[in-house]
């Protein structure tokens, strides 16, 4: 167990004079890190024109090296000094998507180049839609670089609370805005490319951007051969510390107990479940089991991190997870805790 030393602090309203948030910008004026609320996850936020603090957001996290981060920015207009912005895709896309839960990917300028590129040409951006992010980003008067308030690999973190958890000990402020209404990350789309692609489903979809472009929109499943573009998909990702196990959303309740037994006959006296709907008098001798319950896909995805965490937390030596398979976004998510190959 982790003892956090970073303070929570609840930003109030009016945002833009709230001393807690003032404090949170002069401190990542200052190269400090500070985590914040967006809508999507809570985001691990540095100065993205300081070198130093963009170092330290990688050793903070334990990520690895080559796995760039996305910008923030809080204005459209800041957008030209961080990348090209003469492709009519993109004006389409922030008009009907931004402030939001799109990142787009594009050329990227100096110096940004040089500070978050990692070695790419390319540089991923985005306008989050939450209130405290967007005052932070303004108040701070720089964009801020912020990948998910988690320590590498770990499940991203939707509550304060989870980032304090996680990075509590390495940070000195989090601000606090309650429970992240998506839930899981943001849509990762390609514009440097055409047909665009999207690099990480959220729940802005393939088909919702087809409609802004008027043109096709490749999903991560439909990718040809070739190199997979977005190098943090590489890595592992959205793991608790124990194994997940991910059933067909069909499975039924004789399927999930039967899955149970074959846990318990491999020594496994704990499991938690998330389960489309309660399996009424569901009881096993040899194991101890909690349940939470996601009706639909939206239930699944603001809470599945959340559950993972706190299902960790009360014990389960493992977790069993039936999916949504129309879902893809939360199934890629899914697949990646399961530790199954993403169809990407
Ligand atoms: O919702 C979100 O996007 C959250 C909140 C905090 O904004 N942020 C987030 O950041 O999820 P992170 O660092 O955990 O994930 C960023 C993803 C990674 O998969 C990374 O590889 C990809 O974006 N990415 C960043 N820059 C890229 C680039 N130039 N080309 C391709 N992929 C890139
Ligand atoms: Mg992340």
């Amino acid at each position: 167990m982790t003892t956090s030393t970073a303070r929570i602090l609840a930003p109030q309203e009016p945002y833009e004079r709230d001393p807690a948030l003032l404090e949170a910008a002069a401190l990542l004026r200052a190269g400090e890190l500070v985590a914040f609320p967006t809508e999507t996850v809570y985001g691990l936020g540095a100065d993205a024109t300081n070198p130093a603090a963009i170092e330290r957001v990688y050793a903070v996290k334990g990520r690895p090296p080559d796995n760039p981060l996305i910008v923030h920015v809080g204005h459209n207009a800041d957008l030209p000094t961080i990348a090209e912005v003469g492709d009519p895709r993109v004006v389409a896309c922030f008009k009907r998507f931004w402030p939001g839960a799109l990142t787009m990917v594009l050329p990227a300028l100096e110096p940004y180049r040089t500070i978050i590129g990692r070695g790419l040409e390319t540089i991923a951006v985005r306008m989050p839609g939450h209130p405290i992010a967007l005052a932070l980003i303004h108040a701070a008067g720089v964009p801020l670089a912020a990948p998910s308030a988690n320590l590498s690999g770990r499940p991203s973190p939707t509550t304060a609370q989870h980032v304090a958890a996680d990075l509590g000990e390495r940070i000195p402020l989090i601000l606090d805005g309650g429970p992240c209404l998506v839930g899981i990350e943001s849509t990762v789309l390609d514009l440097t490319v055409t047909p665009a692609r999207i690099l990480r489903p959220g729940i802005i979809s393939a088909a919702m951007i087809s409609q802004v472009l008027g043109a096709p929109v490749k999903s991560p499943g439909e990718t040809a051969t070739g190199s997979i573009r977005s190098p943090g998909v590489r890595h592992p990702h959205y793991q608790p510390s124990v194994p997940v196990l991910l059933l067909p959303s069909s499975t039924g309740g004789a399927e999930v107990v039967r899955q149970l037994r074959l846990l318990a006959a491999s020594g496994v006296r704990q499991a938690g479940l998330i389960l489309r709907q309660d399996i009424p008098a569901l009881q096993l001798d040899e194991m101890k089991i909690e349940v939470r319950i996601a009706r639909h896909a939206e239930a699944l995805t603001r809470g599945l991190y959340g559950w993972l965490r706190e299902l960790e937390g009360l014990g389960a030596e493992a977790i069993v997870v039936e999916g949504v398979e129309a879902t893809e976004p939360v199934m890629d998510r899914l697949r990646r805790a399961a530790q199954q190959k993403p169809q990407q």
